[in-house]
């Protein structure tokens, strides 16, 4: 299939870029490397032997990305592109609602003149909010509680009802629990711009020498060692989650919702020791108080994943740790080490 990929040079979005390839698909990759670098596609296609067609947009650039349909073929789209940082996103709603939001309603409009009506949102299990019933399950009631969370919440409706008006359109809104990991190589991984916001870039950072302890928020949560549990999943698994959904809604109009999680939670102190072992030496960590608005506990019922995509995940929280780990001790500057020494220009 000719797939267009939005977002494609960022964390899963190059992971799945690589899937895709690796699976005989077309793949274009459209981002505006605002919050990521084309060395990822770099090593993508070190990895594929492929080359990957990347153009840099915007997607709030509605001409940009209409020339991008004109050329035509396209069969299907895998929507990553935007803004993921749930601070920063308080700070700044404007941009937020701009960013996705508005940037989404140019990717639909394009591809609705183009007919190109298939499409895979990258959503987020924080859709569900500060919801502590655990599993979560995708008839849950959403109820976001932040203008990030509030970005995906908002584009879900707008495509349930694009999907409800216009029975053509097949759109998968994939949940994400907590994607963590990296290819098995250790050529491409996370990335984050500045301190990382999230558990595992954090940790590795800190193993990697970056920085000093992690912090871990809250050691008095009603959890089996007081830190608070998540449901960690293996990008690579989260890559093959997106080519299963892919599959299943070329020919099944409609809009469809996969919860996408192993099911199991871990908590902040397992994890700290998981990767603690991958890396071969202690984490150093220390308690710190409760951050604002998390939850207790969050893991996935992945089994409509299971029943209807016959996808689950495979790889557990040792693996996922050991792959973080070649990555970040690898590269222990990301991607930047490198495009410092090519000369190019940061973007
Ligand atoms: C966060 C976001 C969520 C987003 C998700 C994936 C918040 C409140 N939620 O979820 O909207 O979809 O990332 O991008 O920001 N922790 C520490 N020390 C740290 C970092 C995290 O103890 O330095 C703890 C947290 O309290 C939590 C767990 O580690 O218990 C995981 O945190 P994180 O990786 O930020 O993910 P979420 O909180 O699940």
């Amino acid at each position: 299939m000719k797939v267009l990929v939005t977002g494609g040079a960022g964390y899963i979005g190059s992971h799945t870029t690589l899937s895709l390839l690796e699976g005989g698909h077309e793949v274009v990759v459209l981002d505006n490397l605002m919050n990521s670098s084309a060395e990822s596609l770099r090593r993508v296609e070190q990895l594929t032997g492929r080359s990957v067609d990347f153009r840099k947009v915007d997607l709030l650039d509605a001409s940009a990305v209409d020339a991008v349909f004109a050329e035509g073929g396209f069969e299907a789209v895998i929507h990553f592109a935007g803004l993921k940082a749930v601070g920063e996103s308080v700070a700044k709603p404007l941009m937020y609602y701009t960013n996705n939001v508005a940037g989404t309603l140019n990717l639909l409009h394009s591809m609705e003149a183009a007919g190109v009506r298939r499409l895979v949102f990258s959503s987020s299990a924080t859709v569900y909010g500060a919801s502590e019933e655990v599993p979560l399950v995708e008839k849950a009631p959403l109820d976001a509680t932040n203008p990030y969370g509030r970005t995906k919440e908002q584009i879900e409706d707008i495509l349930a009802d694009l999907g409800e008006a216009d029975s053509r359109w097949s759109i998968a809104l994939l949940r994400y629990f907590n994607p963590v990991g990296a290819h098995e190589s250790g050529l491409i991984g996370e990335d984050p711009s500045g301190t990382p916001n999230n558990l595992l870039p954090f940790v590795a950072q800190v193993a990697v020498g970056r920085r000093d302890m992690v912090r871990v928020f809250g050691n008095d949560y009603p959890t089996p060692d007081g830190t608070g549990v998540r449901d960690y999943i293996h990008v690579m698994d989260l890559a093959a989650g997106h080519l299963a959904a892919l599959g299943y809604i070329v020919g099944r109009p409609g809009v469809y919702r996969w919860n996408l999680g192993t099911g199991r939670g871990s908590s902040v102190l397992e994890v700290i020791e998981a990767f603690g072992k991958a890396a071969g030496h202690p984490v150093p960590y220390e308690f710190a108080p409760r951050r604002p608005g998390d939850a207790a506990v969050s893991y996935a019922d992945p089994s409509a994943a299971l029943a209807d995509l016959g996808w689950s995940a495979h790889r557990n929280l040792a693996q996922m740790c050991e792959d973080h780990w070649r990555w970040q001790s690898r590269n222990p500057q990301g991607y930047a080490a490198v495009t410092e020494a090519a000369g190019a220009v940061a973007e």
